[in-house]
């Protein structure tokens, strides 16, 4: 028997109950990790609430990071007491062991840490097809990137810096602005007190930004349009206020014949050798100490609904992991 958080009905953090689940051997092409360390992001909350639909009753959780204690048949890329970490679906990370696809699991370099694998494989391996593969970016050029000391955020900093590239970062208090700024982001708006349209504008004299990476969505899609110069691309990937409604294509062309795209992980790692590629950059990059990893709260399993309640009402700042007991 082993501890996991399971879900009956979607709703807010108290439909999440930590029980008694019986894992049984892996099937095949599966293996079971038993976590040391688990990841908690916001699209967690979207499956919770139900804004992301899956069948019920069904776990919750989908990244973490721990060791194999046995793999199914067919599985010959790790094994049993290899140290590994992962982002992706099915659900049910938030469990003290669990089976999984073992076509999702990388091995961990031995400089990279349970936490912090647990903290970055999502939020991480994101910033990394974003910067590297959404866009082309080129030393020099401006982004705009929302919700910039956050899980994402904090990294997305990190990384364009080292990639030369001017992250005009916006966030929600003096304390998370100073953090960005610490992080590497060039400049820093607090969208609660100034208007982030005018004062981007005001920062990129007048031209505006080349790349708009939008995760919170409603109360900013269309600010973040108004922000890119012609031909920008408005990268949006999240919907932490709430989803975009539709709107009319002519959006884009009176704004300068704009881009629009809305990416996932899922897609950019769904290919072995993608995930590969973005697991090794993202390895790089940490285990050179050019990106650090802000762990900035861990919470216990059995108080994963505190978590999510910090994560939602923008308490939070980097990345969030739970610890299983
Ligand atoms: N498409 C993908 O591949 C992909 C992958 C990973 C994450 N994401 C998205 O990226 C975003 C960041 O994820 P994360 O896990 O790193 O979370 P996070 O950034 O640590 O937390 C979300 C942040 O969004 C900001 N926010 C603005 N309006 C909000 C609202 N109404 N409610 C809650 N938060 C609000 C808050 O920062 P401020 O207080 O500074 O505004 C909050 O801290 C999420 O939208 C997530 O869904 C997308």
């Amino acid at each position: 028997m082993s501890k996991a958080i399971r879900m009956s009905r979607t709703g807010g953090p108290e439909v999440m109950e930590y029980v008694d689940v019986d894992v049984g051997p892996p099937g095949p092409g599966e293996a079971t990790v038993q976590h040391a360390a688990i990841g908690l992001n916001f699209i967690d909350v979207y499956f919770r609430t139900g804004l992301y639909p899956q069948p019920l009753p069904n776990g919750l959780g989908m990244e973490g990071a721990g060791t194999v204690e046995a793999v199914g048949e067919g599985v010959t890329h790790v094994k049993v007491g290899d140290r590994v970490a992962y982002a992706g679906r099915p659900n049910g990370a938030y469990a003290q062991v669990r089976n999984l696809p073992a076509s999702l699991l990388v091995v961990l370099p031995e400089k990279i840490a349970f936490d912090t694998a647990a903290a970055m494989m999502l939020q991480g391996m994101t910033a990394q097809y974003l910067l590297h593969r959404t866009a082309h970016l080129k030393p020099g050029d401006t982004i705009l990137w929302h919700a910039a000391a956050g899980g994402v955020g904090l990294i997305a900093c990190q990384w364009a810096k080292v990639l030369g590239v001017n992250l005009i970062g916006t966030v929600g208090s003096e304390e998370k602005a100073a953090l960005a700024i610490e992080h590497g982001a060039a400049h820093v708006i607090n969208y609660r007190r100034e208007n982030f349209v005018d004062k981007v504008r005001e920062l990129t004299g007048g031209e505006g930004v080349s790349v708009a990476y939008d995760s919170i969505g409603q109360d900013t899609f269309y600010g973040s349009l108004d922000c890119l110069a012609p031909l920008g691309l408005m990268v949006s990937f999240g919907n932490a206020s709430g989803p975009v409604p539709a709107f009319a294509p002519s959006e884009l062309q009176s704004r300068g014949s704009l881009f629009l795209t809305r990416p996932t992980m899922m897609h950019y790692t769904a290919k072995r050798e993608d995930l590969e590629a973005t697991a090794r950059s993202l390895f790089g990059v940490v285990a050179s100490g050019e990106v650090k990893i802000a762990i900035h709260q861990r919470y216990h399993l059995p108080d994963v609904a505190q978590a999510h309640i910090d994560l939602e009402s923008r308490k939070t700042t980097g990345s969030s992991i739970l610890v299983p007991r």
